[in-house]
């Protein structure tokens, strides 16, 4: 399992690890209740404290051995910064288990009884700190065969495998938990997909990936390349034909609404499980980054193992579109004209703007299908995002503003950011083609934009968000709770949108 880390929850009167943390707020102010530790106990780490000159700043530690009147060999302690909020927590979580892990010991205990924490938050602190922890754990090590060494490259095992968390209501911080843990592996999911090389992840082999899930409740159905024809699919199945390695769309349905038969949330992930560019071949250089063009379909499957796994209170509907972009004998050329489900057609000017192509037919097929409450999108879609926003921000475009706007906010609070970016007719002109109802490709300029409004031509009066993620899904940089290429951007962020507006009868 990627995730590598268990996490208990006990008392604040247990004893101790061999290695504890405590936390420690601005002003130096070290517990809550004052009553987890010890008066002595207490003096001695406030002198510390005072000698390094220690502030208490967020993330900053200090560490110290075999203090007076704890049963511990180090107590590492840990700055909040003051207040924290959820995403601070989560963060502080992870800078604990990097922390404790560096130390190979191979179980810790946190003190959660964090001061700054008013009484209702004390079971959601230490659930926090125990999620941030487990996100952080998670590594990728299915190909690394060899043990290696002190930095950590290779596939050492890390060193922490037990976090204890000590607390005053242990129950409630469990069960708190619970959801957390869910999120976690949502997270996990994502990121192994992403990560997973395209030789042993095709459109099948990832399709088969959701199938043996097997989560109760969780539904998947795998749509195969003859019950795509029959949809009339031709997009998505002109990009799937030069690969030797057929399409699939994979459908998952989570009906955890008290009325079964409310319409759903809808989410459609890009999964190009390896694009080449097609006949419009890719450059070699980085190439090999392009196992990753399925962060979006990666980030809808961890969605949707999160709502399931969090018995969430909505229906949800996540679809993915499986294809790898190959140049071969059998591929599709550009000049090519390919018929949507939608019954639009589509000159393919170049095959490298293939997502634009797989997605069109999922999103259709998603409206016909389930009239959905809205859509949100998630492609790896195009590299003009990163040159307009960087690895900071995904791109956002939406032709509803309560969706873009509970989108902008859920992203400030779980730190996965989105910008919104414009749609406009001047930007649609673009795509209209000589030879058929628009090309696959707008000019030179605006190109995160031209993709988006090619999109939108298949968006009826449905509420809709499209995630350009081509700059956040994979590449880019660790975080306190992230240190894989595959991010697993995204599950975060919509897990939060549901959490906070969709768990409720439609109004
Ligand atoms: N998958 C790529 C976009 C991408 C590039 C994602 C780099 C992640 C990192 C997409 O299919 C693509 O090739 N887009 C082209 C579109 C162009 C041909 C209009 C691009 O961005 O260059
Ligand atoms: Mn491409
Ligand atoms: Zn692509």
């Amino acid at each position: 399992m990627p995730i590598e880390l268990e996490v208990k929850f006990v008392p604040l009167s247990a004893s101790l690890q061999a290695t504890a943390v405590v936390l420690a707020g601005k002003d130096g102010a070290l517990t809550a209740s004052g009553q987890s530790l010890d008066n002595k106990a207490n003096q001695a780490i406030r002198h510390a404290m005072d000698a390094a000159e220690f502030k208490g700043r967020a993330k900053s530690s200090i560490e110290l051995f075999a203090p007076p009147r704890l049963d511990v060999k180090r107590l590492i302690v840990m700055g909040t910064g003051g207040e924290m909020d959820q995403q601070d927590r989560l963060n502080i979580g992870g800078a604990i288990y990097a922390t404790a892990s560096a130390r190979k010991t191979a179980a810790a205990s946190i003190i959660a009884d964090a001061p700054d924490v008013a009484a209702n938050a004390v079971a959601a602190t230490a659930a926090d700190l125990a999620a941030g922890a487990l996100m952080r754990s998670y590594s990728f090590k299915t190909y690394q065969t060899k043990q290696t060494d002190e930095e950590g490259n290779g596939a050492a095992k890390n060193g922490l495998a037990t976090l204890y968390v000590h607390t005053a209501n242990p129950d409630a911080a469990t069960e708190a938990f619970k959801e957390r843990a869910a999120l976690a592996r949502g997270v996990a999911l994502a990121r192994d997909l992403v990560n997973e090389p395209a030789n042993t992840l095709g459109p099948v082999e990832f399709a088969e990936r959701l199938k043996a899930l097997k989560i109760p409740g969780l539904d998947v159905e795998i749509l195969d390349e003859h019950q795509l024809a029959d949809l009339k699919m031709g997009a998505l199945l002109g990009v799937a034909q030069g690969s030797e390695r057929p399409a699939r769309v994979v459908v998952m349905q989570w009906n955890g609404a008290k009325s079964k038969r409310g319409r759903p949330v809808c989410f459609v992930g890009k999964g190009v499980t390896f694009d080449t560019g097609g006949i419009s071949l890719k450059p070699g250089a980085g190439m090999e980054d392009m196992k990753g063009d399925m962060g979006g379909a990666a980030c809808v499957a961890g969605l949707m193992l999160t709502l399931a796994g969090r018995k969430a209170n909505v229906n949800a509907v996540g679809l993915v579109g499986l294809v790898e972009n190959m140049p071969s004998g059998k591929a599709q050329r550009p000049g090519d004209i390919v018929t949507t489900m939608s019954g639009q057609t589509v000159e393919v000017i170049n095959t490298d703007a293939e997502g634009r192509l797989v997605l069109a037919d999922v999103l259709w097929y998603a409206q016909e299908r389930f009239k959905p409450r809205f859509i949100v999108d998630l492609a790896t879609l195009t590299g003009a995002i990163m040159v307009a926003l960087g690895k900071e921000y995904a791109g956002l475009f939406s032709n509803n503003d309560k969706l873009a706007e509970e989108l902008f906010k859920a992203g400030e609070a779980t730190g996965e950011k989105v910008w919104r970016m414009p749609l406009a007719k001047a930007y649609d002109k673009l795509i209209d083609s000589r030879f058929a109802d628009m090309k696959n490709i707008g000019g030179r300029h605006g190109g995160a934009i031209t993709a988006a409004q090619f999109l939108q031509r298949y968006i009826k009066d449905t509420p809709w968000a499209h995630l350009d993620i081509a700059g956040t899904a994979m590449d880019s940089g660790k975080t306190d709770i992230n240190q894989s290429w595959g991010s697993g951007w995204g599950v975060r962020l919509l897990d939060r949108l549901v959490a906070d507006h969709y768990e409720r009868p439609e109004k």
